[in-house]
């Protein structure tokens, strides 16, 4: 990563970096906000510009101490297991929770999704401080199931998604473990690496490959 204080104002600015994942797995580039910097324009060019899923992310730690349980979990506990299938390249799905925090109307609009995302985020930056009351706001000001899927890394000894990257991403920049992520969607296919490539100079922000990312743990 060539510039990393730069990347870090650029994300605090509420700017987007695009993150291409690895050839042979996903082979998509998802576009990435910080948890701290999201406002609705955010959900806006998320929903416009890159038109995947908008999720939320965070740590291994994080989850465990919010007591986030991963969805296949859920389905395992009640009987439906079988449902649990891995995609081609391999790994168990990230998702825990949808969730929406209690101040929102349906939870889908772009201010809607800003405030449960701005939520979010200040309970992850309480846990550093304060677990047991970082748990008690979570579960107070928090409403399940939601409009914001909740991703947890597993690490990236266990796991390579755009959901571990980002969370690398965050440690090496010294930010919160809090990142909202969408995938770059095209005409009935994800959007090209050398297109978003393009956009990401037009736009005049940065784009990182999973491998630049691993590096920094080198
Ligand atoms: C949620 C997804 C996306 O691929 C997202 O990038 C997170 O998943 P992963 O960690 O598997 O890359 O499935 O929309
Ligand atoms: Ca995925
Ligand atoms: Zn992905």
């Amino acid at each position: 990563m060539n510039d990393k204080a730069r990347l870090k104002q650029e994300l605090e600015r509420g700017l987007p970096v695009l993150v291409y994942d690895f050839e042979g797995r996903e082979e998509e580039v998802d576009m990435v906000f910080y948890g701290g910097a999201v406002t609705p324009k955010s959900i806006t060019t998320l929903r416009k510009e890159a038109g995947g899923l908008i999720c939320f992310v965070t740590g291994e730690r994080e989850g465990k101490l919010l007591g986030l349980p991963f969805f296949t979990e859920i389905l395992r506990e009640v009987g439906m297991g079988d449902l649990v299938k891995r995609p081609s390249y391999g790994d168990e799905p990230a998702f825990s929770l949808w969730v929406n925090h209690i101040e929102t109307k349906t939870g889908i609009s772009d201010n809607d999704r800003a405030k449960t995302i701005r939520g979010l985020h200040e309970v992850v930056k309480l846990l550093s401080t304060d677990d047991g009351e970082a748990r008690r706001k979570f579960r107070e000001s928090f409403m399940a199931p939601g409009h914001v899927p909740v991703l947890i890394s597993r690490g990236v000894d266990r796991r390579r998604g755009h959901t571990e990257l980002v969370m690398v991403l965050a440690e090496a920049l010294g930010l919160e473990r809090s990142m909202v992520i969408a995938e770059m969607l095209d005409e009935g296919a994800s959007l090209s690496k050398e297109k978003a490539k393009k956009l990401a100079k037009n736009w005049g922000v940065s784009f990182l490959e999973g491998t630049e990312i691993l590096g920094e743990l080198a």
